[in-house]
């Protein structure tokens, strides 16, 4: 039987674009996926937005700089989308499916903002749309949910899904080092990009978290708000803290069902116990780690972000789309459940860590801590450091309500007694299993 030749353009050479480029042209790869994608993978154009630029391993003839005249050419089977950007690069998606061009893209901001439209539209076309590169970068994880769990329960999806964020917080945990130094190092190393309030300020995160929701739970993906704490104002004596007391800070997305039909999504600071699995995770890793009601804990651990391992999930992606084009079909849309209902934030519980600086004077105290007990917010430990004008009372709660906590640091930051409310950070303290 001969082998057919599913036709590929790409947008974007960038960090993943290029080392995919290259994948795509190395002939003893293609020659390899030619069982897994039933066809011969051949990439014909790689579009860009400079057409002069030095791209080692990319030939210059394969080089365009038409975005839509890519995405719409008529001799392709798949557009790849690595170049990023959500309305320019929605443009260039919608054109490319309304032909029935299956699309692989690893743009998360666009998923989470219109994924839902794009994935109808792939399939009101008869083209598929996969952006298995979107989350966690090499972690095969959206297909594992879509596919090996598609007959699971699953109560809780919790994950490390910011590689920058993570090098940030194990640095100032391993070196003791403040937020601003290893920010610094990070952009020096180019982990973190010179705005680095994506991934700083978990936009990033939040975008994940709101695919990896739609795969567990059957939320839209319609560019809705989740609630997002970011790390820029974790110091150093919140991570020394957490070390004193054997846990670990890390940002976490977290999309878990509540009940039977609620359904709570957010991205913020959690200071883990150190032996949870995902305590161990450092450096730029990512780890996904998932509830199912049969299977229990699972996880997911790898490098989440970088060229190469996005490239390899990209790659992965082009497989599946070509085998489909070869045997003219193509995947279900994703199901919605239309009975979910967002679970209010304020109705979450959780153990806080919470810092206050405040005035070294007696009774000052006994009037913070009334705050506290105004609000029904119960407190397990308190210490006090430094004197004089510098003290900074640290508080650990019971378990207790966010509305209370909110209204508890609204009602400390009103008193003449207190300079500033420092940080606050959620503990989890359930076991994983
Ligand atoms: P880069 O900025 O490194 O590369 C973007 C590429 O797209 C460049 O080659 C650029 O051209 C090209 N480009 C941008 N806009 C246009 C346009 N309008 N027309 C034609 N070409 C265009 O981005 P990354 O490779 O880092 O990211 C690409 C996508 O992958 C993003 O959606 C990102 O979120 C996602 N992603 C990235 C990961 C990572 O680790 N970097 C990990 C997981 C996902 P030129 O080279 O000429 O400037
Ligand atoms: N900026 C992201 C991270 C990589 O640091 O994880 C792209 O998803």
């Amino acid at each position: 039987m001969s082998t057919s030749n599913v036709r590929v353009a790409m947008i974007g050479a960038g960090t993943v674009g290029q080392p995919l480029a290259r994948l795509l042209l190395d002939s003893n790869r293609v020659d390899m996926l030619v069982d897994a994608a039933a066809a011969r993978i051949e990439l014909v154009a790689i579009c860009v937005r400079d057409g002069a630029k030095s791209r080692p391993g990319v030939p210059a003839q394969l080089i365009v700089t038409d975005s839509m005249a890519t995405a719409t050419r008529d001799d392709i089977d798949v557009l790849i989308e690595v170049a990023g950007g959500v309305e320019g690069t929605r443009e260039l998606i919608e054109a490319a499916l309304s032909r029935g061009t299956t699309v692989v893209t690893a743009n998360k901001a666009l998923m989470a903002a219109a994924g839902s439209e794009l994935i109808a539209l792939a399939h009101q076309h008869g083209a598929d749309l996969y952006y298995e590169g979107a989350v966690a970068g090499g972690i095969p994880i959206l297909r594992a949910l879509r596919t090996s769990l598609a007959g699971e329960r699953i109560n809780r999806v919790m994950g490390i899904v910011n590689g920058t964020t993570n090098f940030i917080l194990s640095k100032m945990s391993a070196e003791a080092s403040d937020y601003g130094a290893v920010l610094a190092e990070a952009q020096a190393l180019g982990y973190a990009e010179s705005d680095p309030t994506a991934d700083v300020e978990g936009f990033d995160a939040a975008a994940k978290v709101t695919i990896l929701s739609s795969l567990a739970f059957g939320t839209a993906l319609c560019g809705e708000v989740i609630h997002r704490e970011g790390i820029s104002r974790i110091s150093a004596g919140d991570v020394a803290y957490a070390h004193r007391h054997s846990l670990v800070i890390k940002l976490l997305g977290i999309a878990e069902r509540i009940g039977e039909h609620g359904i709570s999504r957010r991205v913020h600071p959690v200071m883990l116990p150190m032996d949870h699995p995902l305590a161990s995770v450092h450096g730029a890793f990512n780890a996904v780690f998932v509830e199912g009601a049969s299977s229990g804990p699972l996880m997911w651990l790898g490098q989440g972000a970088g060229g190469e391992p996005t490239a390899a999930a990209v790659l992965g992606d082009v497989v599946a789309a070509a085998r489909n084009r070869v045997t003219r079909r193509c995947d279900a849309p994703l199901s919605i459940d239309p009975s979910l209902q967002i679970f209010p934030l304020g109705e979450l519980q959780s153990v806080f860590y919470l810092t206050v600086d405040v005035l070294d004077r007696p009774g000052v105290l006994a009037t913070v801590a009334g705050v506290f007990g105004e609000h029904s917010v119960s407190i397990k430990s308190m210490e006090q450091s430094g004197f004089g004008d510098e003290a900074r009372l640290t508080f650990l709660t019971h378990m207790v309500f966010e509305s209370d906590i909110s209204a508890t640091l609204e009602d400390l930051a009103q008193l003449d007694v207190v300079d500033s409310v420092g940080s606050c950070i959620r503990v989890l303290e359930d076991d994983p299993s």
